[in-house]
């Protein structure tokens, strides 16, 4: 049964030109885009979407960095496609639980700069999307 995650690829891989890989290796798993926007996030958007978190010693950091340029919201499509996306990622420290071949293994060197997120249930894709693309 298909399904759709909420993929952001975020400002730490848009300023680093790595927008082009996170998306072909979407497509070469086979997943397909719904809908794509490059758009800086506003503190509303950020807060809401980092809910969960709100509590924790490093939210201020993550609202300030997830709003400190243009990110890429992505919406993927496909069988699994919130842990197939996850399994692209890799584990969200990128030394300590991310594997080379993925994401952020390949890509990214620290727990806040770990280049992309997706979400992490159906319920959170369900609030992510509806966050992100309330049109769609
Ligand atoms: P993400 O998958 O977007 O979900 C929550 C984010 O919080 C996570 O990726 C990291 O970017 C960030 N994060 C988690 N733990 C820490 C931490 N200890 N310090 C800074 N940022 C963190």
């Amino acid at each position: 049964m298909s399904e759709r995650t909420l993929v952001l690829v975020k400002p730490d891989g848009v300023a680093r030109g790595l927008v082009g890989e996170v998306i072909s290796r979407i497509e070469r798993k086979g997943l397909k885009l719904v809908a794509l926007e490059l758009r800086t996030a506003g503190n509303g958007v950020a807060e809401e979407h980092y809910a969960e978190h709100k509590d924790k010693s490093f939210f201020g950091e993550l609202l300030e960095f997830i709003t400190s340029g243009p990110l890429v919201a992505i919406v993927v499509e496909g069988p699994r496609a919130i842990a197939a996306f996850r399994q692209l990622a890799g584990g969200t420290d990128p030394v300590e639980k991310a594997a080379p071949g993925t994401l952020r293994g390949d890509f990214a060197l620290e727990t806040q700069f770990n280049l992309v997120h997706g979400s992490d249930s159906p319920e959170s894709a369900e609030r992510e999307l509806k966050l992100w693309f309330p049109d769609l």
